[in-house]
């Protein structure tokens, strides 16, 4: 059975050929299935407003925009078996307790405390979440940092793990943690992609800001040189089409557009020096910053994006073209050889037997359709098979994003030669 997402999006296929049954060792809760379900509800109730009414820009409005950081969302440290990672907008969620300070927590939570707290589109959030209790949880549930001691994530029934051993995003390199992040190194350059890396946020501090502090035009040259970095120093540097279109993109928009303090004065938001090191957990000046772990804190008095106007998927695949028209030398995908400065690109027409080149991948909405298509294409075979509460919650949320994804109007891809990239030593387990 497929799953369509609509456009030729599938997000996932399962069951082209089942694993036996006996290696399923459980399923999700009938409690996570409600939740999913009444998600999946909530999603396609918000994208048929949308339809209706369409986007509207909002009026600041001190009271709704202002975040609580007092009472049980107060910022506390995590504890030595609280689990943190490399995503700072999940780590802040939970040290205010928004998401479990355990740093384990269902998808559903993920993503309705990504949509309050920081106005992230719920069709997004619950993309971003699904994927990843699919690639680094046991679908229901994720750790937002490594794997859990226990081995139990809340979502199953039984504590062998319905996918095999759950890692959390902090193991889950190529598929979604990724090469050249801003503030996190590459992992086979440093061995930790997952805590900030002072010399980068040294780096982007220092870059001239823009009208909106460090914004857009702050953030695309801050890309393409942390880019043209990780070719010339990171032998087994990687990037594959949904790495580099999809998560590597979001990284630097979401660090503007998500972090950035909304005021009448700053309609679209200014992101400032304390607002960003309050987020990033970074203390001290310039020239001498320190970052520890588990730090990352919603600063006081911090307003978030207008209510209504959250940054869903559609506005994240329209900026996305309009990072690339900025950062054309990074419309490529592939990697270095082994060594330094061997970058070596992959042929978008080669990879899909022509359904995109290099030109069309910039018309239309084709970026983001070949970044979520390349999922499907590629997609784990470990979803084959699914079968109870777990194969019905998937069903419910990509029904539930199939019309959003529908309006990005995709073309069909029918090949995916993902042979090719294995001429990478960095791909690993890259889409
Ligand atoms: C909704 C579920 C979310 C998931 C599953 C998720 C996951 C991740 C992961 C795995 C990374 C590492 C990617 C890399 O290697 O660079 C990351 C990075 C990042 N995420 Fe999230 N994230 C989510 C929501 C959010 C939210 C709500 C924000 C709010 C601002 C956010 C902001 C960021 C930023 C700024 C980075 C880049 C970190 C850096 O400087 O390198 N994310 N996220
Ligand atoms: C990155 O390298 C390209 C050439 O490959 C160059 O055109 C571009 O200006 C460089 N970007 C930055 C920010 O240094
Ligand atoms: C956000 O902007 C408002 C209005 O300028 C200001 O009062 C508030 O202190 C700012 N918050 C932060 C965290 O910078």
């Amino acid at each position: 059975m497929k799953v369509p997402l609509g456009c030729g999006v599938v997000l996932f296929s399962a069951a082209s050929f089942a694993f036996p049954t006996s290696l399923l060792k459980g399923d999700i809760s009938d409690d996570a299935l409600a939740e999913i379900t009444a998600l999946a509800a909530k999603i396609s109730h918000e994208a048929e407003a949308k339809r209706n009414f369409g986007r509207v820009k909002r009026a600041f409005d001190a009271g709704s925009q202002s975040v609580k950081t007092t009472g049980e969302h107060a910022y506390i440290a995590p504890g030595p078996n609280d689990l943190r990672g490399p995503c700072p907008g999940l780590n802040t969620l939970a040290n205010h307790g928004y998401i479990s300070r355990t740093g384990v927590d269902s998808v559903v939570t993920i993503t309705t405390a990504s949509n309050e707290v920081f106005g992230m589109g719920l069709d997004l959030a619950a993309f971003l979440s699904v994927y990843s209790g699919v690639m680094a949880g046991d679908i229901a549930t994720v750790s937002i940092g490594g794997k859990p001691k226990s081995g139990l994530l809340g979502g199953l029934t039984s504590s062998l793990g319905l996918l095999g051993e759950a890692q959390g995003l902090s193991a889950s390199h190529n598929r979604f943690e990724a090469d050249a992040s801003p503030t996190r190194a590459d992992l086979y350059k440093t061995g930790n992609p997952v805590s900030l890396d002072l010399a980068q946020f040294e780096q982007l501090v220092a870059m001239p800001k823009g009208p909106n502090g460090y914004d857009l035009t702050v953030m695309h040259p801050f890309r393409g040189a942390r880019f043209n970095n990780s070719v010339a120093t990171n032998g087994r540097f990687f990037a594959g089409p949904f790495t580099q279109f999809a998560v590597n993109t979001a990284t630097y928009l979401f660090t503007y557009h998500l972090f950035a303090n909304f005021s009448a004065e700053h309609p679209d938001g200014y992101l400032d020096l304390e607002t960003l090191k309050s987020f990033e957990g970074v203390k001290g000046e310039p020239g001498s910053f320190q970052w520890e772990h588990g730090c990352e804190r919603i600063p006081d008095n911090w307003h978030r994006r207008p209510i209504g106007d959250d940054y869903g998927l559609v506005s994240f695949t329209i900026d996305a073209l309009g990072a690339l028209k900025a950062l054309p030398y990074m419309a490529v995908i592939g990697g270095n050889t082994g060594e330094p400065n061997t970058f070596t690109g992959v042929s978008v027409t080669d990879l899909t037997g022509g359904v995109f080149n290099a030109e069309t991948l910039f018309q239309g909405n084709n970026l983001m359709c070949f970044a979520f298509q390349t999922i499907s294409a590629a997609g784990p075979d470990i979803l084959r098979g699914l079968l109870g509460n777990a194969l019905a919650a998937i069903g419910k949320l990509t029904d539930a994003l199939n019309p959003v994804l529908a309006t990005l109007d995709c073309p069909q891809l029918v090949k995916y030669d993902a042979a090719l990239l294995k001429a990478f030593p960095g791909a690993g387990s890259g889409l």
